[in-house]
């Protein structure tokens, strides 16, 4: 199978002939002169905007049918005419010449096509369906101008302005090509979207600096960033962001391996999360903040990434505290937390007008005899979340029995939530324990007590499934 070479043609001062003069040849023409091309457009009667053009001298107009010799000394042709016999005669004529034609909307008379532009200054992106759909071109376009806005091509123009300089500042190119990523990858974009080109230039000047000169390197900075629940689509797009401008990400057991190849293939990946079968973290909370602190002192931009949000259960605040001691600067980015989003993905609400308006958050280990929280305050209010309770699960359902919570108050464990081997059980305070155990059930889980658990129309249909005691409503 062979493709559509892409080229973007430099048509300055050549001459380019348009056969048609209606709306769509007015369009090509403006395009074409927008590349500085001389345009003739050959075509009995023209619009009024043609009319213009060739009034201000832009383009030369021939008010006539189209007549093989038209495309004498052009480089390039478009046809746009609905007339399919003049298409055939002008392609016959192009090719004997070798000039590049386009019919518009008749590809077997097509030497080259038009592609779907989406320009931002410069920056140019290019989409061609190979002329099958180009509707799906258009919204393809679509789609990535809202991805390239016009903060692309303001950071275009300060890449250009840099070019020579750098060139002469950083003469080996390897270590200039991985400066450039480093710029292009780095957080200039942020500043440049803010309106703070000076702040852009500033950073950009920085990471120039440390290229020259690596022991000169400034500060780093540490992004405390949630990685979400599970599923990589969950992270926010700031979090994002600063994953794919990461010069080492730090992450936890939970993270899902997709969001690490967001980082670039140079950042340093470093896992501190505990290994599946193994007690304890693999490094020590002190260790890691020791970790954080002197990897951004030695000028690096760190991603700390965590499952979930940072300071649900996840240490971050002890982090951000080792950090501010240390006056290492930091950013702390939300994520989606599991105490929220695994109910959630299970259709099982944690507040809700009629059940409940008021939810806590627990730690499963909170269920051990050493646990200061008022178990009695706990056991009377309408929703809880227990977020590292599967294996204390007997202990928790038991210990709320006995501050008062009736045995048939409704309760559900759901484990892997947003991923697709998700699995839900439901029960009561009573029944959970048991069948979590006889469905093999494995963490991470998140645990709901209250009747917000019956209130889900999912749940509500899933346990009138036969009594099954194991679930997999599965993420949508
Ligand atoms: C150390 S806590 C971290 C919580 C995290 N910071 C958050 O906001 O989701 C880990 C616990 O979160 C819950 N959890 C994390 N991911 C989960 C998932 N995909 N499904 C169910 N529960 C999950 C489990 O209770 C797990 O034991």
């Amino acid at each position: 199978m062979t493709h559509f070479y892409p080229a973007f043609l430099d048509l300055r001062g050549r001459r380019a002939v348009v056969v048609g003069g209606g709306a769509i040849a007015e369009q090509k023409v403006v395009g074409l002169l927008d590349a500085g091309a001389r345009v003739t457009v050959i075509s009995p009667t023209v619009s009024r905007r043609l009319d213009d053009l060739e009034s201000a001298g832009t383009v030369t107009i021939g008010r006539r049918p189209y007549r093989p010799g038209d495309l004498a000394g052009a480089c390039l042709a478009i046809a746009a005419t609905d007339d399919r016999a003049v298409n055939r005669a002008v392609w016959a004529e192009a090719e004997a010449r070798g000039v590049l034609l386009n019919a518009v909307d008749d590809l077997p008379h097509c030497s080259f096509i038009a592609p779907a532009i989406h320009r931002q200054g410069d920056v140019a992106v290019a989409i061609s369906t190979a002329g099958k759909s180009p509707a799906l071109a258009v919204r393809l376009r679509e789609r990535i101008g809202r991805l390239i806005g016009p903060e692309y091509a303001t950071l275009l123009e300060l890449l250009g302005e840099l070019r020579a300089e750098l060139t002469r500042r950083v003469p080996d190119a390897r270590i200039r090509t991985r400066l450039w990523y480093r710029i292009v990858d780095s957080d200039a974009i942020e500043w440049v979207r803010r309106g703070d080109i000076a702040g852009a230039r500033a950073r950009i000047g920085r990471l120039v600096e440390a290229a020259e000169e690596p022991e000169t390197r400034g500060a780093g900075i540490v992004h405390i960033v949630g990685a979400g629940p599970g599923d990589p689509g969950l992270i926010t797009r700031r979090g994002l962001e600063r994953l794919r401008a990461a010069e080492v990400v730090v992450y936890d057991r939970l993270v899902h391996p997709d969001l690490l190849e967001e980082a670039p293939p140079w950042a340093e990946r470093i896992f501190v999360g505990k290994r599946p079968g193994r007690e304890g973290h693999s490094l020590p909370q002190e260790q890691i903040n020791v970790l954080l602190i002197e990897t951004a002192r030695s000028g690096r931009v760190v991603v700390r990434l965590k499952g979930g949000d940072p300071f649900v259960f996840g240490r971050g605040a002890e982090e951000c505290e080792a950090l501010r001691a240390a006056g290492v600067p930091y950013e702390v980015v939300p994520g989606v937390t599991s105490a929220i989003a695994a109910p959630g993905a299970a259709g099982i609400p944690v507040t809700h007008r009629r059940h409940a308006s008021a939810f806590a958050v627990v730690a499963g280990h909170e269920c051990d005899a050493a646990s200061d929280l008022d178990w009695d305050a706990l056991a009377r209010l309408p929703a809880l979340v227990f977020l590292m309770g599967l294996r204390a699960l007997p202990q928790i359902t038991a210990r709320l029995i006995a501050h008062g919570m009736p045995e048939e108050t409704p309760a559900a464990a759901i484990a892997s939530a947003t991923l697709p081997e998700q699995r839900t059980v439901i029960g009561t305070l009573a029944t959970l324990a048991e069948r979590a155990e006889a469905a093999g059930l494995e963490p991470p889980a998140t645990l709901v007590v209250g009747d917000v658990v019956g209130s889900a129309p999912v749940a509500e249909q899933d346990r009138a499934a036969a009594g099954a005691a194991c679930l997999s409503p599965g993420p949508m």
